[in-house]
């Protein structure tokens, strides 16, 4: 099983991708979405968002994956949640798009809800927790809390697109940063073709 957060910051449509991808592929997946991520993917994502099973219904509406049944989605208070242990099963988180706040909460430990929870539960198990953090420019403060998730053994890979894949819409260069979120997961896709291939 594997975990996908989103959080509030812009992007949201890389981790609506990313869970479309992986339930098409058979995998079980996880939703969890932040209270800061609801107004961001209201407007990104133009489909109205309901309070209580948000990304549920935003994978229904948009229609791509025919069976919902491997999905199951959390409220990120919710800590009955399985992923909020050390004892669950799942496989790896993703938090795309990982806003600035809850890559800090991640790189310090600061575990006060579902996502930061397992965020601090995969690193101390040593599951692979892959952050994609969106912002830019930079300050200090976000490339310390970088550096440090990735002492603390987290994957740092930010929404930078590469070019040489010829992109021709937004949509293009999406699939191109979930595709190599597929890679970091070892999951096959056909989103891209790699360089030599
Ligand atoms: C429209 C909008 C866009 C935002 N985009 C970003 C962003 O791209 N990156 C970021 O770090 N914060 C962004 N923020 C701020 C975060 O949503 C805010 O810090 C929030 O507290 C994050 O909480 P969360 O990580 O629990 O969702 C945005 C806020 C709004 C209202």
């Amino acid at each position: 099983m594997i975990v996908v957060a989103i959080t509030g910051a812009s992007g949201p449509i890389i981790g609506i991708r990313l869970m479309e991808e992986l339930l098409k592929g058979g995998e079980a997946v996880t939703g969890i979405a932040s209270k800061g991520s609801l107004k961001i993917m209201e407007h990104e994502i133009s489909c109205p968002i309901s309070d209580s099973f948000p990304l549920s219904g935003i994978l229904e509406q948009r229609g791509n994956v025919a069976d919902l049944t491997n999905f199951r989605e959390y409220d990120n208070k919710n800590f009955n949640a399985s992923c909020a242990s050390g004892t669950s099963a799942f496989e790896s988180i993703v938090v795309a798009p990982c806003s600035m706040k809850s890559l800090s909460a991640i790189a310090n430990g600061y575990a006060d809800n579902l996502i930061t929870r397992a965020c601090d539960v995969a690193l101390k198990e040593r599951k692979r927790c892959i952050i994609v953090p969106r912002e830019t420019p930079f300050n200090l403060i976000h490339l310390e809390n970088m550096r440090k998730a990735t002492l603390a053994g987290a994957v740092i890979a930010p929404p930078i697109p590469g070019f040489y894949t010829m992109p021709q819409t937004a949509a293009d260069i999406v699939d191109f940063v979930v595709g190599k979120i597929l890679n970091l997961l070892g999951k096959r896709h056909d989103l891209f073709k790699g360089w030599g291939e």
